[in-house]
This record gives structure tokens, sequence and C-alpha cells, in this order.
């Protein structure tokens, strides 16, 4: 299933330089007149300077990578340093944390006064204040061993590390430790994500809300505080969905939130919800699965009553950074998955029997996109699937 209608007999492929033939654009005549001539100059360098940062982003990534293990953000946070101060905190021989320096601030992570110390830019304590994002990055270790071999990754030849860290997408028992530190790196995250959830999505006339694959209750905590009035039931697999307890207790609602244990793949899903949640959990699972989730929320369902999608998707017609560039690599490496458009997603939804209402337009699609759906008002509850 795509979004982008491929033509049987490719014509000779077009590129965004005037609609100039690539062809032309790759000949190094060409490319030689036009680096020169006054009207495409500019364009030239452009190109030139993006293709350059293509080649060179896997550098920049582990200077990300490597600010963050040094933790430097957050020493910059609190007082200005120089590179002779961080090296010593650091570790790291003076000449060697000098070049790591220059190029965070060649990344406007960092900047460096006259006086030689360095400060946090504007991006860099971005970095600090966005939840979840210094564990993330540390995270993506993984990922960046599973591609080192991009070319046996997309073959498929790959055996990869994000598979096991991720160990329910095969179906198998895990140790609660393994299952603690999923919970982690999600909960951390979730903070954006039930921002910009609950910006998209209007959950006021809902009375009872179940949240499958509800995770360490992060989501519903939000959820929660948003609307006070809400019921919450929280479903997740049973090394999992009693971490929500303590939780629910820390924020005052345990009256209100109830816990249920089981796996969406073997068990039935509990019922008397009229608002069920998925966040996060489709892009997790093939086709099959997601098709049968989304037919026991259907029948969990009453007529009338909706099921809100909130993960990372691809942009379909158009492919963005986020969704086609990464999480679409990363739902690859974990070999069970795969990150949808609202188009594919909306397609399963349809096959299961929602009516699509909304996919509102989303305000960060690095974070999530939305989609809510429901049931037909004419249709009955069915509990025997
Ligand atoms: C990517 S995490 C998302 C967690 C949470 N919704 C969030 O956004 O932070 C996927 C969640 O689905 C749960 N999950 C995976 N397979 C499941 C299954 N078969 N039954 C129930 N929950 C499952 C995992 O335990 C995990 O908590």
């Amino acid at each position: 299933m795509t979004d982008l209608p491929q033509p049987a007999h490719a014509p000779l492929p077009k590129s965004g330089l005037m609609g100039w033939p690539a062809r032309l654009i790759a000949s190094r005549r060409f490319q030689r007149w036009a680096a020169g001539f006054p009207l495409t100059r500019r364009l030239v360098r452009r190109e030139g300077e993006a293709l350059f940062d293509l080649l060179a982003g896997f550098c920049h990534s582990q200077v990300l990578m490597a600010l963050v293990q040094f933790d430097i953000p957050e020493r910059l946070l609190e007082r200005p340093m120089t590179a002779d101060q961080l090296a010593r905190l650091c570790a790291v021989p003076l000449e060697r944390i000098e070049i790591l320096l220059r190029a965070a601030v060649s990344l406007g992570l960092i900047k460096c006064k006259r006086n030689l110390t360095y400060t946090l830019s504007r991006r860099g304590a971005a970095l600090v204040g966005v939840p979840g994002l210094s564990a993330m990055i540390k995270h993506h270790d993984i990922l960046y061993r599973d591609l080192a071999d991009p070319a046996a990754f997309f073959r498929g030849e790959t055996e990869t590390e994000l598979a096991s860290f991720w160990p329910y997408v095969f179906g198998g028992e895990m140790e609660a430790e393994v299952a603690d530190t999923y919970s982690d790196l999600m909960a951390q995250s979730q903070e954006l994500v039930a921002e910009d959830t609950l910006r998209a999505l209007d959950f006021a006339s809902v009375e009872r809300v179940l949240d499958v694959g509800g995770g360490s209750g992060a989501f519903l905590e939000q959820l929660g505080r948003a609307y006070p009035a809400l019921n919450l039931v929280l479903f997740d697999l049973p090394k999992v969905a009693p971490t929500a307890q303590p939780r629910f207790e820390r924020a005052g609602m345990a009256a209100r939130c109830r816990i249920a244990c089981g796996s969406f793949i073997n068990d039935p899903i509990p019922q008397g919800a009229d608002g069920i949640t998925l966040i996060r959990v489709l892009y997790d699972h093939s086709d099959a699965t997601v098709a049968a989730l989304l037919a026991k929320c259907f029948a969990a369902l009453p007529p009338g009553g909706r099921l809100f999608i909130s993960e990372p998707m691809l942009g379909g017609d158009a492919p963005d950074r986020a969704g086609d560039a990464y999480f679409a690599l990363y739902t690859l490496a974990m070999q069970t998955g795969k990150t949808r458009s609202i188009g594919e997603i909306s397609t399963l939804c349809r096959a299961a029997g929602f009516e699509i209402l909304r996919a509102p337009k989303p305000l960060r699609p690095f974070v999530t996109r939305c989609l809510e759906v429901r049931k037909p008002k004419g249709q009955k509850t069915v509990n025997n699937y």
C-alpha cells in the first residue's frame, strides 16, 4: 500500500533544479557551467550544501550523542565553562574536546563567547528542556549499529538489536527489568506526545477511556489531568500494566483509574469504554496484528464510540524527514511493525468498520500525528471475538 503512484515506465527523472532533467544536472559539464552562471550559481551552492549536510549527517548525530554522553548541555546550563574546565570534567584531552565543542558550535548547539567560555544556545537549551530527548539520543546507539551496513539493513539481512530491545514485538515472555527499560524510555517521551495529542483531539464528550498498550500510564495521567471527570482504564501486558499503579496514586487518580493486564493479541480487551486510545501502539505491529486489534477495539466500543490514534506517521504523498527518513527506519529495525501514513491507517480502520472523523493537522509531525475514528451509530457492540 503506497500513497505515491509510480508510472510503469519512469520518464527521464526531473529534479527540483528548475525542472531540468536529472541526467543533465548530473553531468560534470553542466555542474561547472551552472556553478558559474549568475542565475544558477546560488541554487547550485544551496543544493551542494544540502547534499553535503546529508553526507555528514551521521557525524552530526555523533556530535550530538557525545555532548549528551558527556552531559555537556546540563553542565553548561549550570554555568558557562571554558574548554579546559569541560576537558577536565569530561576526562577528555583538551585538544580533542576543543574539536567536539567547535563542532557543536557549528551545529548551533552551543555558543563560544569572546572570553572563550562556552554557553548553551537556544537549541542546546531546548535539548535539556525537551523531556526524554537525551534518553532517546543515548538509546540511538542501538539503531546506529543496526544501520552500520545500510545495504544489508534494507535487504533485510541484518539481525537487528532493536528487535530485542522491544521484546513484545515477537510476543515472547520478558523479564520485568526489560519491560521497565522500554517503559521508562516511552514514559519520558510521552509528555510531548500527550501534549500534542490533547491539543489535537477532544475528549470532552467521552466518559470512560480505555488506553490499550498504555505502558506505565504516562498518557492516562496527562489525559486525566486535562479531563478531571473521565474514568480511565489502562490495558497492557502483565509485566507492564501494574507499573502504572504508583503513578496513578502519586497523581491522586487511583480512584478513577483501573488497570487490566493481558495481551491484545491473545486476550479480549476490556469492555465498557466509550473511547479507546492507541498511543504509539500500531507502528510496532504488522498489518495483520493491527487489523485484528482494530477489530477488537470496534467490537468493544458502543455504537458512536470513538477510537483515538496518535503516533508518528509517514508523510503520505509528501514523504517527510521525521516519518519517512527516521521513524520508518526505526520501525523497520524493530522488524515486526511499520510506520504508516494517515491514509494507510484510515484504510485499516475502515476495514474494521470504523468511519473516519478527523485527522487534525499535526502540530509537530516529528512528535506525533493523530486520527479520530468512530463506530457508526447504527452498529451493535459485539463481545464474542
Ligand atoms: C511503544 S510502547 C507505547 C506505550 C505508551 N502508549 C506510550 O505512548 O508511551 C507500546 C506499548 O504497547 C504494549 N504492548 C505491546 N504488545 C502488546 C500486547 N500484545 N498487548 C498489550 N500491550 C502490548 C507495550 O508493552 C508498550 O507498553
